[in-house]
């Protein structure tokens, strides 16, 4: 698929927008393996004579406008990966990949920030500044922002910005939230070490089944009994192993979950927790319980500054703006959050299913509004860090 011009004829630039994103929709691949997603992607940046940095990525892609060449730089984020669900809407450019889908709708995401790519890049004499732009892997593993962070191609960034559609609202609404939107996403497995017996002879050994079942209904008092009832707390065990066959009462039991949390603080006492519960309970029993942890990315928090830039500029372009509600999801935009200050926002897509469905669609009218969108609040968002720097700089004689 070639598009050698850049173009700022609306439709032409929709149907090509709308060519992207069915093109990465027929051709979904999972987190890490995005190597043919990042090759198009490349392509296409390329083609329109963006320029794309040379940085350690495996899979992933940054791609840069720069205008005036000492203005500020600031950022716009699409995440590429899909997901192991195997899709069920039958279309001209059904996933062809038998058990993958961008059932999260990564394919819109990536095409709206290639969009806002074409339209800065046909802006770059009058930009005050640098623009990158990042295609970034593995989000649903929850460790893809690291590795853009770790390949270097974010710095001197200043602001920046990223986007989830949500099926649930219609095209032309715009979602946002000033402070945490997400939560943090947490791993857990639990290990825990009992003695085997004869089934008919329990008291020769110690049940790690009957020990695990304790645990498990326990740990839901670390969420009714011990945390406000105002504050967000989910854990849900959601896998369970242990024993081979009818007669035999097994060594070892072995649970995994995850805790969503709205609140760092409140993220940082669950660990402590968990490990009582699993203390208390196996010493009963006379057994061992290990607690391994594996922290995910934290709650996205937006920056309120920006937030309300982001929101001023979605109602210039048009756009019903509209506050959401935090949710127990999660998304490692908040890895940038971490040093660098920004917003993370919803673009109506007016699908059927929620994210995540094996029937999930999207309204591809939200793509090109969407473009317009990114595109301008780049392009303002240097206008405003570089107008700022003025003020503070200038000193009255
Ligand atoms: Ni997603």
């Amino acid at each position: 698929m070639g598009l050698n011009i850049v173009t700022d004829n609306k439709n032409e630039l929709e149907s090509h927008l709308i060519d992207v994103r069915r093109n990465l929709h027929a051709e979904p691949e999972l987190s890490n393996q995005e190597i043919k997603t990042s090759k198009k992607i490349k392509k296409w940046l390329e083609n329109a004579g963006i320029s794309v940095l040379d940085v350690p990525l495996k899979t992933g892609v940054i791609g840069e406008v720069r205008g005036q060449s000492d203005g500020p730089v600031v950022a716009i984020r699409a995440d590429i990966d899909a997901l192991a669900i195997n899709e069920e809407v039958v279309s001209p450019f059904q996933s062809n990949i038998p058990g993958v889908m961008h059932a999260c709708g990564h394919d819109f995401h990536t095409a709206v920030i290639i969009g806002a790519a074409y339209l800065l890049k046909n802006r770059q004499d009058r930009i005050k500044g640098t623009v990158r732009i990042v295609f970034q892997p593995a989000e649903e593993t929850g460790h893809g922002a690291k590795s853009i962070i770790a390949s270097g191609g974010l710095e001197g960034v200043e602001a920046i910005f990223g986007l989830h559609n949500d099926p649930l609202s219609e095209v032309g609404v715009f979602g946002v939230k000033d402070g945490v939107l997400t939560a943090g996403v947490d791993r857990f497995e639990i290990n825990i070490r009992g003695k085997g017996s004869h089934a008919a002879r329990p008291q020769e050994g110690i049940d790690p089944i009957v020990i695990a079942a304790e645990i498990i209904s326990r740990l839901q008092s670390i969420v009714s009994r011990q945390t406000k009832p105002s504050e967000s707390v989910v854990i849900s065990v959601t896998q369970i192993r242990s024993g081979n066959t009818w007669n035999v009462i097994p060594e070892t039991a072995y649970l995994e979950g995850t805790v969503r949390t709205l609140k760092e603080e409140i993220r940082q006492t669950i660990p402590g927790k968990i490990e009582r519960v699993i203390k208390g309970i196996t010493e009963t029993y006379g057994a061992v319980g290990e607690l391994v942890w594996h922290a995910g990315p934290p709650s996205v928090n937006n920056d309120t500054e920006w937030t309300n830039f982001a929101s001023h500029i979605a109602e210039t372009n048009g756009y019903k703006v509209v506050e959401i509600e935090p949710t127990s999801g999660g998304e490692d935009f908040s890895f940038y959050q971490q040093s660098i200050r920004g917003a993370f926002v919803n673009i109506g897509v007016a699908g059927e299913y929620g994210l995540h469905h094996p029937r999930y669609t999207l309204n591809e009218e939200a793509i090109l509004p969407a473009a317009y969108y990114f595109a301008d609040l780049a392009e303002r968002a240097l206008n405003k860090i570089y107008a700022d720097k003025l003020a503070k700089d200038y000193k009255p004689s």
